[in-house]
Formats: structure tokens, sequence, C-alpha cells
């Protein structure tokens, strides 16, 4: 799997960024604490639903925010495309098909 574009909301210091990776290398730089390691664990909690920095998603889980949100539109290995979206509230717990959020102007549906 290959991700064309990414959205993170409340991912620790990630307040809401949106990243179309390269198809071939992409290099992550920046100053310490900058948010390096928190996209990868965006990566990770998207397909992995759950942090390898903490137990707890609820960590992850940005200070002002209740909850964080990682959306992926992604292409599989026989070519089909998939969209991805892994919200997550302070309650530890998937948000589930009635929970509701709203990234980059668009409101969104779990799956
Ligand atoms: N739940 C949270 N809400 C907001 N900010 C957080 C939260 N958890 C951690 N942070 C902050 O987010 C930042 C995380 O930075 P991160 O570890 O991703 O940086 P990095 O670029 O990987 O740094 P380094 O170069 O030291 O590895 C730190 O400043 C940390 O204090
Ligand atoms: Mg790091």
């Amino acid at each position: 799997m290959s991700l064309l574009k990414l959205d993170i909301y409340g991912v620790r210091n990630i307040q809401k960024e949106s990243i179309t990776p390269s198809p071939a290398i992409n290099l992550i730089v920046g100053e310490n604490a900058s948010g390096k390691s928190t996209l990868i664990e965006a990566i990770f909690i998207l397909g992995r639903a759950k942090s390898f920095r903490c137990s707890t998603i609820k960590s992850v889980i940005n200070f002002t925010q209740n909850h964080l949100v990682v959306s992926a539109q992604t292409v599989q290995e026989n070519g089909s495309r998939l969209h991805l979206v892994k919200p997550y509230g302070i309650a530890d717990s998937f948000l589930g098909p009635t929970g509701s959020w709203q990234l980059n102007q668009k409101r969104g549906t779990s799956m």
C-alpha cells in the first residue's frame, strides 16, 4: 500500500496538516520536537490503530482537542484506491460509524 495523500488532525503537536507524499522516497527533516516522529506515529495509527510510543491513543490526542483523525488516500497492491479514516476520541474508543468530524471543510464518516 502506498499513500497518495495524508490528512492529520489533532495528533500530538500536529493540529491540522495535509501531506502529499512523493511516490518515491520521502525525507522527513525538522528540528527537535517539530513533529517528525508524530508524522510517523500518525501513519502507524492509520495502519495499526494504536501508537508505537504509548499504550493508549488518548495521550496521542492534541492537548487542546478531544479527538484525533488520521485519514489517507491509498493505492493498494492491485492498483485499487482506498480511502482510510481513523477517528479516535478521548474515551479511548474508535468513534465508529456514527462518529462525525470535519477535516478540510469536508464532513466524514468512518469505515
Ligand atoms: N498530546 C500532545 N499534544 C500536544 N503536543 C504534544 C502531545 N504529545 C507530545 N506533544 C509535543 O509534540 C512534540 C512531538 O514532537 P516529536 O517527538 O514528534 O518531534 P521530533 O521531530 O520527532 O523530535 P526529535 O527530533 O527530538 O525526535 C513535542 O514538542 C511534544 O512536547
Ligand atoms: Mg523523533
